[in-house]
């Protein structure tokens, strides 16, 4: 064994932890590191997101969150997906009424990699034991390096085709995303003839079926809330469970106050929308997605040009254009510190599974 990395912190870090629950990678300034070091302190395994970021603003994200903990934890990366050819003016045009409401301009339209090669080139140099990617493959040559570095290479999957897929590009372990996930859906190319971007599989028909075909180490992410789920998706044959939305109004986590409110408020709907991206994502039903339906397929040139108007809405306290990321099973999420969270997941967890040992007459 060559790598630092395996001398550290020893192999399969994600499949290998005390509690088998994942904080999931939630951009744009939620997933803190302080929620990150958080949870890998209290025994779970944690990603940093890189999305959104510059690759220097991850480097220092990195190495703050290795000041705050001295346990592994892994990084997530947009895989950049084809240019798209749609009629992004069109729909900058149709947010006039937006712009005049909020007072700034929408974003120009653009295509960009999220900067993707020199994040990979971050997580090779600074030895991140473990990296997902979502929204495609990550390279061939990205996933030899990874590997020859000891890296754990994980793929967010959400078809058993995108899952076998991955498996033959060489990933360690799958993310499985199940269809009432809060976020962007992880769709390789995004079917603008389909709300979900593609085949919208719930997430134990999925694991099922991707178990059945690719026998990876499976992580189950999408509408968990509760310990009981977590032991539903172990039952089912994962590895883990990755949660995201159930850590939203974690003390830690960078979630605005208006999202927090409405989190806790808990009475309106989720929905897929393309609205705020160009890409399907599950968020809050509001006045913006109902007055933007038909938005084209383009990420990431709706990111762009929507960007401002969120950002105006968020200033303004108005949750009516503002992209209100979470899953279906948000209203259960409760707010306390990520260890808190944790600690009272994994005891409904074990209460569960003692139930069932009794029903199933074990
Ligand atoms: C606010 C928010 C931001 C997210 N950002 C990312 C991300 O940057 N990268 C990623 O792979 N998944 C992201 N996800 C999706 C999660 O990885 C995961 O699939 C999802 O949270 C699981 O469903 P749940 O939210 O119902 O637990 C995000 C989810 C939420 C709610």
């Amino acid at each position: 064994m060559s790598g630092g990395v395996s001398r550290r912190y020893g192999l399969g870090v994600l499949t290998d932890t005390a509690v088998p629950i994942v904080v999931a990678p939630m951009a744009g300034g939620i997933s803190s590191p302080a929620l990150v070091a958080g949870a890998v302190d209290a025994g779970a395994f944690a990603f940093l997101p890189a999305g959104y970021l510059s690759a220097d603003a991850l480097r220092g994200q990195i190495e703050q969150t290795r000041g705050l903990v001295g346990k592994p934890f892994g990084v997530n990366i947009f895989v950049p997906n084809s240019k798209s050819s749609a009629d992004t003016a069109g729909y900058r045009q149709s947010l006039s009424g937006e712009e005049e409401r909020y007072g700034v301009a929408a974003g120009e339209a653009g295509w960009d990699d999220d900067d993707y090669a020199a994040k990979i080139d971050a997580v090779v140099d600074l030895r991140v034991p473990v990296v997902s990617f979502t929204f495609g493959l990550p390279g061939v040559e990205d996933v030899r390096r990874l590997k020859e570095n000891g890296t754990q290479v994980v793929v967010t999957v959400t078809t058993p085709a995108e899952a076998e897929a991955a498996a033959e590009r060489g990933a360690d372990v799958l993310c499985v995303q199940g269809a009432a996930a809060g976020g962007h859906r992880g769709v390789f190319e995004d079917n603008s003839a389909l709300p979900g971007g593609g085949p919208l599989y719930d997430l134990l028909p999925a694991l099922r079926l991707i178990g059945a075909r690719t026998g990876l180490p499976l992580v189950a992410a999408g509408g968990l809330s509760h310990g009981g789920d977590v032991a539903a998706v172990l039952a089912a044959g994962a590895v883990a469970a990755q949660l995201g939305t159930a850590f939203l109004r974690c003390t830690e986590a960078g979630t605005s106050a208006v999202h927090r409110d409405l989190i806790a408020d808990g009475t309106r709907e989720t929905t897929l929308t393309r609205s705020f991206t160009g890409r399907p994502a599950r968020g809050l039903v509001n006045r913006f997605i109902a007055e933007h339906a038909d938005a084209p397929s383009a990420y990431p040139d709706l990111h762009h040009v929507t960007k401002p108007l969120r950002a105006a809405a968020l200033r303004a306290g108005d949750p009516e254009a503002m992209s209100l990321w979470m899953g279906q099973a948000y209203s259960r999420a409760e707010e306390a510190p990520v260890a808190a969270v944790l600690h009272m997941l994994m005891a409904q967890a074990r209460t569960a599974a003692a139930a069932l040992t009794g029903r199933l007459g074990i």
